[in-house]
Formats: structure tokens, C-alpha cells, sequence
């Protein structure tokens, strides 16, 4: 069964570790990040972009499809289905078609609508005991064609937000997705230590997890970090093996086109990725 996040952050941010968020964007993906929590025995949060939920045919169907993998493969360590990067129609959908954990990315938004728009859904999502994260300063970097500058985020913006009762919250630290430039300045740890101050016990998410240097992922965490989105590098890790395959000609002898196949090595690499991932993050043996 699917769970909040609530439980599994707030055991991270007292356990020093973080919970990895791995986004899905088909069958293969879902599994390969499923089987290795299992195997692993950690906690997990799969991300549900609003361009990849339409990609696999809407909510509902991610849901059946996440649900039914639950069941079939025997996952027994908490899972929360999130959606990343919400607008408030995208949560208020993902409600209801059963996910567990939204986000409702309102660092778009003058303050006040982000507050006011943040505390109908923190409502909602307290009734039904689903998880809920909110951002303040937007992530840089482009996702589904929104581009945010990278900026940091105000502390007292920050406290704002978090004492309207969310579950995680989002604060910018130079951050930002994809892969970093060549010039990035890192994260800002001045900032992050600013937002903790401010907002006490509240577990705090790192977006843009691709490429961010181990150093600075194990300060984050000693920082009050608790969950940590990775998208990107999964989807370059299992596009490298699948070009190894082709390139290597191994479509072309013998069933070697069956895309139960074809698949193979790039399923296999997301789940080393997601290995990698839980190690550095320390949620191993946190289920
Ligand atoms: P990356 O694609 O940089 O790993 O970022 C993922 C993310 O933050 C999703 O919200």
C-alpha cells in the first residue's frame, strides 16, 4: 500500500539520512527503482512529473500501474507516489485519482497566493493523511519547459510557507536541474543553514540531485535535508546502456530486438544508479 512521506522524512531527519525521490517515467523505471528499494531495504518516494503523468496516460493509469507492482512483486518497504512539481489543478487531480504525497510548486506565485493557494491544499491533504511539499525560491535548471533561475530562497519566505503545516518543504540553495554548468557555484550552504534556522524540524527536500558532488550531498544532510530528487541521471544512465546495446549490433542477432530485450541494459543501469544513489544518501536498511 502506498504511504505518505510524513513518517519516512520525519525518521530521516532525526536518522541523519535522506529518502531518495526517483522520478518514473514507464513500466521499466518504476520497477527497476521498486525492486531495488525492496532489495535494499529502504524507503523510497517515486516522482510523477506532470509531463511524464501525461506521458503514461494520466494519474489513474500511474496509479493502477504502481499499485498493481506493489501487490505482484511483493513491496513491503514504504513507497509514496508524489507528484513533483504540482500546479495546484495537477494536485488537486493527483488527490484524487490516489496518489500519496503531492507538491504543489507555488514559487512562481506572489507570496500571498503561494500562501493562500499552499493552505487550501495543506487542508485537503490533512484530511485524507497525505504528504504534502511546497517550494519557496524557484529550482533552476529546465523541466518540462519551465525555467527556473536558481535562486535562493528567502528564510522568512520560507518560515512562512512551513508554518502553514506542510510535510517537506523545497528551499532554492543554487540548485538546480539537469546537469550543473561548468561555472556552478554549488549550493549555498549560508542559505540552507538560514532556512533551517527559521523553520526547525521541518524536513527539507534538495532538488537536482544529478551531478551535485558527494561532499556537498553529505553537508546538505547534516543540514536538516531529508529527501533528495534524482531525475536526470537515471534517464542518462539508461539511455548509455541502451546505446551500448544498439551500438554493439545486439538488436540485430537473434531476438535481440524483443524489447523485454532491448530494455534489459537500461533497466539494469537505473537500478545501479538508484544503488548508487541510496548509498550515498544512507537510507540502506532504513525500511
Ligand atoms: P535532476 O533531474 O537534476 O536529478 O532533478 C530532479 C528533480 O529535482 C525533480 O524534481
Amino acid at each position: 500500500m502506498l504511504v505518505s512521506a510524513k513518517d519516512m522524512l520525519n525518521k530521516a531527519r532525526d536518522g541523519k539520512y535522506a529518502v531518495g525521490q526517483f522520478n518514473i517515467n514507464n513500466l521499466e523505471w518504476t520497477k527497476a527503482i521498486l525492486l531495488t528499494a525492496q532489495e535494499l531495504k529502504s524507503p523510497v518516494i517515486l516522482g510523477v512529473s506532470e509531463g511524464a503523468g501525461k506521458y503514461m496516460c494520466g494519474y489513474k493509469t500511474v496509479v493502477g500501474m504502481v499499485n498493481g507492482m506493489l501487490e505482484e512483486l511483493n513491496i513491503t518497504v514504504p513507497v509514496a507516489l508524489h507528484l513533483d512539481h504540482g500546479s495546484y489543478e495537477g494536485a488537486k487531480a493527483c488527490i484524487e485519482a490516489g496518489f500519496s504525497s503531492v507538491m504543489f510548486d507555488g514559487s512562481h506565485y506572489p507570496i500571498e497566493e503561494n500562501v493562500a493557494k499552499t493552505t487550501e491544499l495543506v487542508k485537503t491533504c490533512n484530511e485524507l493523511g497525505l504528504s504534502i511539499e511546497a517550494e519557496v525560491g524557484s529550482i533552476g535548471g529546465e523541466e518540462d519547459g519551465v525555467i527556473g533561475a536558481g535562486e535562493c530562497a528567502d528564510p522568512d519566505e520560507c518560515k512562512a510557507i512551513a508554518d502553514l503545516g506542510v510535510t517537506m518543504l523545497a528551499a532554492g540553495i543554487g540548485n538546480i536541474h539537469g546537469k550543473y554548468p561548468e561555472n556552478w557555484a554549488g549550493l549555498s550552504f549560508e542559505t540552507l543553514a538560514a532556512v533551517k534556522e527559521k523553520v526547525g524540524d521541518m524536513p527539507l527536500v534538495l532538488h537536482g540531485g544529478t551531478g551535485i558532488p558527494e561532499d556537498m550531498i553529505k553537508k546538505a544532510i547534516s543540514l536538516g535535508v531529508a529527501k533528495i530528487n534524482v531525475n536526470t541521471e537515471c534517464q542518462l544512465s539508461f539511455a548509455d546502456a541502451t546505446r551500448k546495446y544498439i551500438e554493439a549490433g545486439k538488436d540485430l542477432q537473434g531476438k535481440g530486438f524483443d524489447p523485454r530485450k532491448l530494455l534489459a541494459p537500461g533497466f539494469e543501469a537505473i537500478k545501479a544508479t538508484v544503488k548508487e544513489k541510496m548509498e550515498l544518501f544512507g537510507s540502506i536498511g532504513k525500511a
